[in-house]
């Protein structure tokens, strides 16, 4: 009886105590993760993509600088780079849905409108250094028109009213100066190198396509990004000019099938040889990196590829089917874990097995798609960032029927790569 009042009495303070002592607790700790750990970006940063490339002023013997007035000697040069992906890094509807996610933040521009000419506002400084209080003062030489342009001929080649470029010997209405890393893998480092955070633990780092790079068969031989991304061409560098060798500014990429399918081998055996109906056929799919200088997919974490195999009955109906996927899995929230990837590195592969009895009317379809993003990721962005429902988000690359029926495979029902 005794002990049981006391403990009664006791009850109320001890309880608000202790509720006290937890909310004071989570307090603190939600105060620790917002100043200290949230990121409110997935990579780092880095001095040479903190700034904006400064202001430039249109070279001497020259009107703008727009890509349209460099076009009007370097013709081929610029119909290449506008239909490459750079002249689309501002105007893409997948780059506006998830500046919108990430509320506009001024980072972005800095690889994707990178020249400050091409920004409505200056960034000085970061307020106790975080990118979310940037320091700003309006551009008085913002241009809205080269903002469209996306990653512009200027971004790449104007400094202080010289254009730079591969040659010594140019003979050119502007002024033109040497630079030897047009010819190395640094003027893409720039970007194609973005960095991991604190509090960020990816394999790399989110793009790490350089690192993927740096080390591997490719580079070892000499390669460049360049070699496999501007394909070389003998022709005239400017209307009228010498004959030269030049590069085609094309930088086709995962948005591209037929890039993908430069990289991506697919094949279909079956190693244990002809069958008969009622064996159990042990089909192999291996895919081999054998075109990029890099892992497939590279860069953004959204790419990814699937593999399906599926048995099909004599309706039609998919009798039983099984899903691969290669790509990385990452956490976000609260903190960013890469947990695990299986990405294939330049000239490996990797092998899927599929066992299924054979069947007279059954079919094994065989079915390889590269993905730009998630079916998840393009319906939060269609809902809430107004991504336009039609935009493109995944290309079949390779579809390949088998007759269980047949007892050997014939290839001539194959497609792809
Ligand atoms: C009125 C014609 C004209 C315009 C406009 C023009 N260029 Fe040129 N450019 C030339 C000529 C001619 C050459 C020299 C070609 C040669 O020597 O083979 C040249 C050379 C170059 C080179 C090579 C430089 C080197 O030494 O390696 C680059 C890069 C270049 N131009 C970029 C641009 C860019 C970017 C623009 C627009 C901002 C532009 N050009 C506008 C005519 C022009
Ligand atoms: C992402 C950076 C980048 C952009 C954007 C870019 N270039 Fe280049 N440009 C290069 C590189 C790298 C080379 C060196 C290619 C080589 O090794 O010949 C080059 C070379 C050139 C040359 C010399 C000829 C040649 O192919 O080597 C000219 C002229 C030129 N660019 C003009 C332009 C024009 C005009 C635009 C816009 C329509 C443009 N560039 C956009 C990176 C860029
Ligand atoms: C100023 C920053 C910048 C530089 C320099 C740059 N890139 Fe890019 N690159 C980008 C951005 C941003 C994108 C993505 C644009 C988008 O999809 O919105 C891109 C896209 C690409 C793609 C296509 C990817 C796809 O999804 O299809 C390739 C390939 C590529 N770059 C290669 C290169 C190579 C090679 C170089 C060096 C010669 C280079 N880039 C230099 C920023 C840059
Ligand atoms: C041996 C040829 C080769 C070399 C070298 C190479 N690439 Fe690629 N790259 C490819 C092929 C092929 C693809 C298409 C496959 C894909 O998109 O996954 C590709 C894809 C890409 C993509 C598209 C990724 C996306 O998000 O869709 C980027 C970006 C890229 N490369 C950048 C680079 C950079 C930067 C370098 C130099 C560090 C480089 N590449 C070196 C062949 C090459
Ligand atoms: C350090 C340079 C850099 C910065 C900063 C940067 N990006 Fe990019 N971004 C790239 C490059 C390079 C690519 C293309 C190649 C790849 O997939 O890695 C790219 C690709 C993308 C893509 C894929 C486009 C497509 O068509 O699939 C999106 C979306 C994107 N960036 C959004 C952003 C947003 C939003 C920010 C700011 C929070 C940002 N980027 C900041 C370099 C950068």
């Amino acid at each position: 009886m005794w002990r049981k009042r006391r403990l009664s009495r006791n009850k109320r303070p001890r309880t608000l105590r202790s509720a006290v002592i937890v909310a004071l607790v989570l307090a603190t700790g939600a105060w620790v993760y917002a100043e200290f750990i949230y990121q409110p970006v997935i990579f780092g940063l880095r001095d040479d993509f903190v700034h904006a490339v400064p202001n430039q002023q249109v070279p001497e013997g020259l009107t703008s600088l727009s890509a349209e007035s460099c076009g009007q000697c370097h013709r081929e040069i610029y119909e290449e780079w506008r239909t490459s992906i750079h002249s689309q890094a501002h105007v893409d509807p997948y780059y506006q849905a998830y500046w919108k996610k990430d509320k506009n933040i001024w980072i972005c521009q800095n690889c994707h409108t990178p020249l400050q000419n091409q920004q409505p506002l200056i960034v000085s400084g970061m307020k106790n250094g975080k990118i979310q209080h940037p320091i700003t003062t309006p551009n008085p030489e913002y241009d809205p028109e080269l903002q469209q342009e996306g990653i512009t001929c200027a971004a790449c080649h104007v400094r202080d009213g010289v254009i730079y470029g591969p040659y010594a010997d140019s003979d050119a209405p502007h002024p033109t100066g040497y630079d030897p890393k047009y010819r190395t893998t640094e003027i893409c480092y720039w970007c194609h190198q973005v960095p991991s955070g604190p509090f960020q633990f990816y394999n790399g780092g989110p793009c790490a396509t350089f690192l993927e790079f740096e080390g591997g068969p490719y580079a070892k031989r000499g390669y460049t990004c360049q070699s496999c991304h501007m394909p070389a061409a003998q022709r005239p560098a400017a209307e009228g000019g010498p004959m030269r060798d030049t590069r085609r500014h094309l930088w086709r990429g995962g948005h591209f099938p037929e890039m993908i399918k430069q990289a991506l081998q697919v094949r279909l055996t079956n190693p244990g040889g002809d069958w008969q109906t009622g064996d159990k056929v042990d089909f192999q799919l291996r895919m081999t990196n054998g075109g990029a200088g890099h892992k497939i997919p590279t860069g953004d974490p959204d790419r990814h590829f699937t593999i399906l195999f599926e048995e099909i009955g004599p309706d039609g109906e998919v009798v039983a089917s099984k899903k691969h996927q290669i790509g990385r899995w990452l956490i976000w929230k609260p903190i960013i874990i890469e947990l695990y990837e299986n990405r294939i590195p330049p000239l490996e592969h990797r092998d899927y097995h599929y066992k299924v009895a054979a069947k007279p009317g059954h079919t094994l379809k065989v079915t390889v798609k590269y993905h730009i993003v998630t079916k998840r990721a393009k319906r939060m962005l269609i809902k809430k960032f107004d991504l336009p429902a039609a935009v493109v988000d995944h290309f079949v690359l390779f579809e390949q029927e088998v007759d269980l029926g047949a007892g050997s495979i014939q290839q001539m029902s194959a497609a792809g790569a």
